[in-house]
């Protein structure tokens, strides 16, 4: 197998090297030091089991959702079905991986050519500003019956990932494959979503197919000697439909622009966040927004968090939904397949993803 090229951040601290330039970025990519003060977003938090309620409750909590998603993009969310237990044991986990020797972590080291493993901030171009972050990213095919009687089901079939379930056994496989089952058979943001709109509660669900993929990312985020210079993860949106987000609890870095000006993710205990990616950008006609965001590094401590990225089937068209075309709403979006393929494609060619849906 062949190694990556470049180090991780853990590696070059370990190295005692000294800061490489190939992280700083310098006044002409940035025009303010990255680790000024900004405010924090106020955005609701929903609750999942009322979201899909008859009730005024549900009526209610349906109404939050349009909004913060039609304006920030992202969304606090309560009772989801992960025990606090349970998110405790993910961090910790991550932790763990984190800190084994460094033959270790190589052992899972990705591929040239492949995103699935461990490894540093991918390497797109020589003269890319490299992301102070180390990562560790499991790819997973989930089946989807849609015609679950009790919600959306997701079932996990196959994944790359059963290689990594082998190897880790009782430990973050194993969790990942519970964060799926657990979080989604209680879960139904597909369909809160479709509702929030006032559509056909499956729609976003048909587009989605039989054969998701949810792939999960786990980073470390090690304390950086410059974070006036040096980002965590550069200003992207994500290409996912959309993704779950389990952010530090205790050390901020994850923050959201809106309206040309940046703020911080709240840490709200037990709560995680859902953030809209491009794809339901494009099948919603543009009302829900893929927020762009990036994370900043601290000088102190270290950050954890882990994402979650849900993406309908790679072989499925995507397209803005029917009914939110309207003489007053053209249609904003054509229609694309391997959104995500497209997505790699113009992010290494430093163009905004979602223009290949233009
Ligand atoms: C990301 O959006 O790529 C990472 C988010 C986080 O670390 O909080
Ligand atoms: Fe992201």
């Amino acid at each position: 197998m062949e190694k990556p090229k470049f180090k991780t951040v853990q590696e070059v601290i370990a190295s005692g090297e000294g800061l490489p330039e190939r992280y700083l970025h310098t006044p002409t990519t940035e025009s303010q030091p990255l680790d000024a003060p900004v405010p924090e977003m106020d955005i609701p938090a929903i609750d999942l089991i009322l979201l899909l309620s008859p009730s005024e409750y549900g009526r209610q909590e349906l109404s939050k959702l349009h909004s913060a998603l039609s304006t920030w993009g992202v969304v606090q969310v309560m009772n989801h079905g992960m025990t606090e237990a349970f998110l405790e044991n993910i961090y910790e986990l991550t932790k763990q991986f984190f800190a084994l020797p460094t033959e270790e972590k190589q052992k899972y080291a990705r591929e040239i050519g492949s995103i699935q493993g461990y490894g540093n901030d991918m390497i797109l171009s020589d003269d890319q500003v490299l992301d102070w972050i180390d990562r560790l990213y499991l790819t997973t095919t989930l089946k989807i019956n849609v015609n679950f009687t009790s919600g959306l089901r997701f079932q996990l079939v196959s994944g790359k990932s059963s290689y990594f379930y082998s190897m880790f056994k009782k430990s973050l496989g194993l969790y990942i494959r519970g964060f799926i089952e657990e979080f989604l058979e209680h879960c139904f943001v597909l369909k809160g979503m479709a509702r929030s709109l006032e559509l056909d509660e499956n729609c976003f669900l048909d587009m989605y197919g039989e054969n998701a993929m949810m792939d999960t990312r786990f980073n470390l985020y090690p304390p950086c000697p410059r974070p006036d210079k040096v980002i965590g993860v550069k200003p992207h949106a994500d290409g996912s439909a959309f993704t779950l987000l389990l952010p530090d609890k205790d050390v901020e870095g994850l923050q959201f622009l809106k309206d040309g000006k940046w703020y911080k993710a709240p840490i709200v205990p037990d709560t995680i966040l859902i953030n809209v990616g491009d794809q339901i950008e494009i099948m919603s006609n543009g009302i829900y927004k893929s927020p762009v965001h990036r994370v900043v590094t601290n000088r102190e401590k270290e950050r954890i968090s882990v994402a979650t990225f849900c993406v309908p089937g790679a072989d499925q068209e995507i397209q803005p939904v029917d009914a939110l075309v309207t003489k007053t709403r053209p249609r904003l979006y054509k229609t694309v397949k391997k959104y995500v393929e497209l997505y790699f494609e113009y992010y290494q060619q430093g163009r905004r993803p979602i223009e290949a849906a233009l």
